[in-house]
């Protein structure tokens, strides 16, 4: 992605490279931003705060980061009794999981658009426009606490990992599926996005749940796709 500005033929060429059509170039032009915005405007728009018709269309998809799903829903092993949390839940997919094996699920996003296809994805989900940064839950609300792809769009992941350890009951299990750093410039997390983006090597990641108060830290890391789980300390040892 080049800093000079882009002219409307050559920005659509980028945008269609991710996948984004007409109505996101009729959104860039009508944002009025400076050319040198476009790398930001476009990382928001396509991962950090996904709004228009494709985002729907790609977070609403049954197949959208499933691998991550998966590795969550093995970990965290959901069943009656369980109360959920997902922060950044995209289309709602993994809450649906969450709710077809009998626990209860709220989602939470700062995207507007995302928290209305979440709702319609799963209904019977609790879902919360909010912040990660700062959760609007009471302590020890819930049994697990899931992030699935959001992880490395956190620019304050120790103060977003002591909110999900705050809501967390005693035992309560975290699982995080997030991109390693040998994934950085690929299609996995491809430039400009990559280079907003915040990667950890696995004892990094480890680091940062161990500082924000977990215990039974592990990272299991597949090809460069990390799955952090944690659990928040019982009665005897909190
Ligand atoms: C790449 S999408 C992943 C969506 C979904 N979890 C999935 O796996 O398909 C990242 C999601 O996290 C949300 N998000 C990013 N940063 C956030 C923050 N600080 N607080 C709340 N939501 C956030 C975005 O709005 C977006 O819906």
């Amino acid at each position: 992605m080049r800093e000079e500005a882009h002219k409307p033929p050559e920005l659509f060429e980028v945008l269609r490279s991710f996948g984004l059509g007409d109505d996101d170039l009729r959104a860039w032009l009508h944002s009025a931003l400076p050319a040198e915005a476009f790398d930001e405007w476009l990382t928001d728009r396509v991962a950090r705060r996904p709004t228009g018709a494709r985002a729907r269309e790609a977070y609403g998809a049954g197949d959208v980061h499933d691998f991550a799903r998966r590795a969550i829903l093995d970990a965290l092993a959901l069943g009656p009794g369980d109360r959920l949390l997902e922060i950044g839940c995209g289309g709602g997919l993994l809450l649906r999981e969450a709710l077809d094996r009998a626990a209860q699920a709220t989602g939470l996003d700062h995207s507007e658009e995302m928290t209305r296809l979440a709702r319609e994805r799963a209904p019977g989900a609790e879902v919360v426009l909010a912040s990660a940064e700062q959760l609007p839950f009471g302590d020890r609300a819930f049994t697990a606490v899931a992030m699935s792809v959001v992880f490395f769009l956190l620019p304050d992941p120790v103060t977003v990992l002591s909110e999900c350890r705050r809501v967390l009951a005693n035992d309560g299990r975290l699982a995080v599926y997030t991109t390693g750093p040998e994934l950085r410039g690929t299609p996995a997390a491809p430039e400009p996005i990559a280079s907003r983006g915040h990667f950890y090597d696995d004892h990094a990641l480890s680091e940062l749940a161990h500082k924000s108060g977990f215990v039974e830290v592990d990272v299991v890391n597949d090809s460069g796709g990390q799955l952090l789980t944690a659990r928040r300390a019982g009665q005897l040892t909190a």
